[in-house]
């Protein structure tokens, strides 16, 4: 494999990514490269990165960085224990365990699965899922997005081969909300399925959890399905504005993990002070409220509400707008409109990244804007009417 060459390639193709200098202030604003800009592209949904009490929290009383063991050797801090109780409780499962990162958290999966197992995954599922299907040495059956009907064609096709062998497992896996195409995974629909052919139903929900539902347990709450969900992954580097993962589960799926998740047992634990800030955000998310026109908003309403207001401006003024969530991709198509529409932002004062292949479909780029709780409606204003002149200098509405 030549480096050099294959870079060149990239270029050429549109595909070449390249780093940024990012200095963030809150979830709505940044200094890019040296100026400041409005950011649309935070998965810090509900601004609680930036929140002085989590901060003052995380940081107190703190006498080490890092535990710099792994959780079953000597990295198993008492605030770890503490947090997973609390995630279990805020997601209604018997228990949870914390990962250091999200992406481990869905490595898991690997550990869930043999090579007798079968894995039906959408297929806009996030890379770190297809890493873990690839991992696991099962058989992956890979079903149309969000396409319920093509999940029991998957279903039926296979269970000649599971009615044969009945201890072969089934293992339904999905996003709750999809991070790159913002729509919401049938979640009531697939849980039916997945009832009727025996299948355990893992969703991984990093992009709903902590807004979606009437606890803000997440896409499976809002959807009444939680009862149809075996185990649920997430990350708390979205919406609770912290960092690291968890899945939350049964007692035996929680213990098992912990004897054979690798990505559990081969690395260090999640820094006690991560876990401190993630149990303060996890109270806020319960209470926390901003101010809005003389008006108190939770912050989750806020964040719907400023997702459906830049929502309507971008739809009004003719963009192809995907899903139905605060995630909300703006569909561009080729790859080299979508960084000339993204850098043409960036000198109007908006930052926020071309999604390209392999991340996206090839000719399927889009211009993924995250909205959060904290941007403000004049902020929001302005952003609709840059897309606007933007979008006509490229002839795209
Ligand atoms: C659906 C999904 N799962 C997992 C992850 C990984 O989470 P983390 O950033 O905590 O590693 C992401 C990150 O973007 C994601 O979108």
């Amino acid at each position: 494999m030549n480096y050099a060459d294959e870079l060149k390639q990239l270029i050429e193709q549109n595909l070449y990514r390249r780093l940024r200098d990012v200095r963030i202030i809150d979830s709505s604003r940044a200094i890019v490269d040296g100026r400041e800009v409005i950011l649309l592209c935070s998965n810090d949904y509900l601004g609680l990165s930036s929140n002085k009490e989590v901060i003052d929290y995380a940081i107190s009383d703190v006498s080490s960085i890092s535990q710099c063991s792994s959780r079953l050797v000597a990295g198993n801090d008492p605030m770890l224990v503490e947090l997973e109780n609390r995630l279990a409780e805020h997601k209604a499962k018997d228990r949870a365990l914390v990962y250091p990162t999200g992406y481990m958290a869905s490595l898991a999966i690997a550990a869930l699965v043999d090579e007798h197992s079968i894995i039906y995954s959408d297929e806009l599922n996030h890379a770190s899922i297809i890493d873990a299907c690839r991992l696991s040495r099962a058989r992956i059956k890979v079903f149309k997005h969000n396409d319920v009907a093509s999940l029991e064609e998957e279903l039926l096709a296979s269970s000649i081969i599971t009615t044969s062998s009945p201890s072969r497992k089934k293992v339904v896996v999905t996003e709750g909300v999809f991070s790159m195409d913002g729509d919401m995974a049938r979640l009531d629909e697939i849980g039916r399925l997945c009832r009727e052919y025996d299948a355990m139903l893992i969703v991984d929900d990093a992009h709903g959890d902590f807004i979606y539902g009437s606890n803000h347990r997440g896409t499976a709450e809002y959807m009444n399905a939680e009862h149809c969900v075996d185990v649920i992954i997430s990350s708390m580097s979205k919406a609770l504005g912290c960092f690291g993962g968890y899945i939350a589960g049964s007692k035996e799926v929680v213990e098992y993990l912990i004897n054979r998740s690798r990505t559990f047992i081969y690395t260090s634990a999640l820094p006690a002070l991560f876990a401190k800030a993630a149990l303060k955000a996890l109270e806020i998310i319960k209470y926390g409220i901003i101010k809005h026109d003389g008006k108190t908003l939770h912050l989750q309403d806020r964040l719907i509400a400023n997702a459906r207001m830049l929502r309507e401006a971008l739809a009004s003024r003719g963009f192809n707008l995907k899903g139905s969530t605060h995630i909300i991709p703006v569909l561009i198509g080729d790859e080299k409109v979508a960084l000339e529409f993204a850098s043409m932002l960036f000198k109007h004062g908006i930052f926020v990244q071309a999604i390209r292949y392999p991340t996206v479909a090839r000719g399927s780029a889009r211009i993924r804007v995250s909205v959060t709780a904290l941007h403000d409606d004049d902020a929001l204003k302005h952003v609709a009417d840059v897309f606007s002149i933007v979008g006509k200098d490229l002839n795209l509405i």
